[in-house]
């Protein structure tokens, strides 16, 4: 069984998926992760996100696999290295939509995100994976919540066991907002695997909902498609 979670930036897919995994045993699959081993690699080698032939060469050349849970993550490897930590930083962030809205990169990718559900039980987080990679998903959802909510989050997960300032918490809310809006923008209004709500899609607004409420909503979903 596949199931296709979907959505903007921060609307809970990865803590979804990740629940979703744990509790039916599924394999988990960040495509997300994958464009963004693509744009750190760039940035590292010096090769510019704007030339596009040029990244869908490094693309090609990149072998990206992922590992074992560690914290209820699964690691993700670059042709051997364990980059889990350096494709979340904000100079990644900031550079990962053009990587993404790549037609080469996207094509060099689709091959190895099949191969991976091969033969197993998936959960297959991204922007395309009901509309492009897996369109005959058995169960297909649409994550969405409120911009604001969603960058509280990714604050939140950013300063996960810290303490930091009440003031520092709301200024960085606003900047990560104004950085999800623009990723959404570009995500959204691309060529090619633009983001969107496929037709056969159950849409879920995170918002006022908890992980356990949505999982348990998605436990029922499953239970039905089998
Ligand atoms: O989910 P995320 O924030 O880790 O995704 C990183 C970027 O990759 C984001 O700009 C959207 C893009 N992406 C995509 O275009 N298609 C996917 N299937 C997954 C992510």
């Amino acid at each position: 069984m596949i199931i296709a979670i979907d959505g903007p930036a921060g609307s809970g897919k990865s803590t979804i998926a990740r629940e979703v995994a744990r509790r039916f045993g599924f394999a988990k699959l960040d495509t997300g992760a994958m464009y963004r081993s693509v744009a750190l690699a760039a940035l590292r080698r010096g090769v510019d996100l704007d030339d596009a032939d040029a990244v869908v060469a490094l693309a090609r050349g990149l072998s990206i696999t992922f590992g074992s849970e560690c914290h209820g993550n699964v690691s993700v490897f670059v042709d051997g290295e364990d980059v889990s930590e350096a494709i979340r930083t904000p100079e990644v962030d900031r550079n990962v939509s053009a990587a993404a809205a790549n037609a080469g990169v996207r094509a060099a990718m689709l091959a190895p995100q099949r191969l991976f559900a091969e033969g197993r039980d998936v959960v297959a987080e991204g922007r395309d994976i009901g509309s492009v990679v897996f369109p005959n998903a058995e169960l297909k959802v649409f994550l969405t919540a409120d911009p604001r909510e969603r960058a509280r989050r990714r604050v939140l997960q950013r300063h996960e066991g810290e303490h930091v300032d009440a003031a520092l918490l709301d200024a960085e809310i606003e900047q990560t907002l104004a950085d999800i809006e623009r990723r959404d923008a570009i995500d959204s209004q691309r060529a090619a695997a633009p983001l969107v709500c496929p037709v056969d899609a159950v849409r879920i607004d995170s918002t006022s909902f908890t992980v356990e409420e949505i999982v348990n909503r998605i436990e029922r979903l499953i239970a039905e498609r089998r």
